[in-house]
């Protein structure tokens, strides 16, 4: 029996209602190529036209809709002139992180050629990395509160919040990550010297979870001496693993270290699969050139290479990601924002016809 895998497909708005039919193409040559099959369930929903429509986000039972795919293949929310940031996002992709325990947001990044990189005399094959940042809990909590508001003695407080579960399990994920890859290196990012009660609770749970991996070298960096290596050093990393604010930040320095916004990937992972991973690019909706056709769909394609991956057709993936690099080498292939003047589909359909 052909494997088949069942794929929520959730463009949102903007240029995701773009760059999300191209990745839906390459998804669809590269199955074919390896011999698998996708089912695809397309959803309106989470995108700012449904919220005028209907009042909210996404339907009262958005998780019996998209909750039984094997994964969902998401586009970009966001529009800010019919509806403000904090509630598109809140009322969808941050609820898919929540209510589907996506603990782990997984970003590569990975200076590809054609690619403009920021740090000068890095050629490809210098920077390839992941960011492996715990997407839960850590130093974004709703722990703590105002107090004596608008008198001199106002006070603000918000709790770190730290578990045992919460950082081993992502911790769990990185090192079987490190241990995959060829370096087998695997670095944390920390700040003991300064925050002295959690910092160190998760340097603890580093030193033990890494006896379970004598085969993964590991280190450890302050945070602020990390971000300035991503940028000095960034040849020296492999998987880089930080709390949900210090992972934030270096999962969007990483990517910038390598290139364009308009190529970089990410993925919010359930590594239990309990419930469905997410996959999409790091850019948002682009309102400023969405319509015209001219948005970069790499992002979006690499997404759907790294869903692959956790679908278990590695193999497939990384044609993907060969097909990428095959397309970027040449510069009549090229988007705009790589100095290219190819437009989204032609670019879409230059990726897939190399698979
Ligand atoms: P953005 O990523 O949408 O755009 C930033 C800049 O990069 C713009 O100049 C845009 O034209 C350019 N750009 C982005 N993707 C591109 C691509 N594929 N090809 C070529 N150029 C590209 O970020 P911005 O403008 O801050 O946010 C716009 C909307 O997107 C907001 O509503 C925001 O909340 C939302 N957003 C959603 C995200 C998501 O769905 N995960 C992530 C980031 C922002
Ligand atoms: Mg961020």
């Amino acid at each position: 029996m052909t494997r088949t895998y069942r794929v929520a497909v959730v463009p949102g708005d903007g240029i995701g209602k773009e760059v999300v039919p191209e990745g839906v193409r390459v998804l669809e040559q590269v199955a074919k190529r390896h011999g698998f099959a996708l089912q695809l369930d397309w959803f309106d929903f989470s995108s700012c036209d449904y919220y005028l429509k209907h009042g909210r986000m996404m339907p009262e039972d958005w998780k019996e809709r998209i909750g039984r795919h094997d994964a969902i293949f998401f586009g970009a929310v966001g529009w800010p002139e019919k509806v403000p940031d904090h509630v598109s996002l809140w009322g969808s992709l941050l609820l898919f992180r929540r209510e589907f325990d996506q603990y782990v947001n997984l970003r590569p990044v990975k200076l590809l050629p054609g690619v403009p990189c920021p740090l000068v005399g890095r050629k490809p094959g210098d920077i390839d990395f992941m960011v492996v940042r715990e997407n839960t809990e850590g130093e974004y909590s709703s722990v703590g509160g105002r107090m004596f508001a608008g008198t001199e003695r106002e006070f603000v407080v918000q709790e770190t919040v730290m578990t045992r579960v919460g950082i081993d399990r992502v911790l769990k994920y990185a090192f079987e990550l490190a241990r995959r890859r060829p370096k087998r290196h695997l670095t944390s990012a920390t700040k003991s010297n300064g925050i002295s009660i959690t910092m160190p609770y998760w340097d603890e749970r580093v030193e033990a979870m890494a006896k379970a991996y004598p085969d993964v070298r590991w280190d450890k960096f302050h945070i602020d001496i990390l971000t300035a290596n991503f940028v000095l050093h960034p040849d020296w990393f492999d998987v880089v693993v930080g709390s949900n604010l210090f992972g934030d930040i270096l999962s969007d320095l990483g990517p910038a270290c390598a290139g364009t916004i308009g190529i970089a990937a990410a993925a919010n992972i359930n590594p239990e699969r309990t419930y469905p991973s997410v996959f999409e690019p790091v850019h948002g909706s682009a309102p400023d050139i969405a319509g015209q056709g001219i948005a970069n769909p790499i992002g979006q394609i690499w997404s759907g290479a790294m869903m692959l991956d956790h679908l278990g057709e590695a193999e497939a993936a990384a044609s993907i990601l060969q097909a990428i690099e095959r397309v970027l080498a040449e510069k009549t292939l090229r988007t705009r924002d790589l100095g290219g003047n190819t437009d989204t589909v032609a670019c879409g359909k230059a990726i897939a016809a190399a698979i």
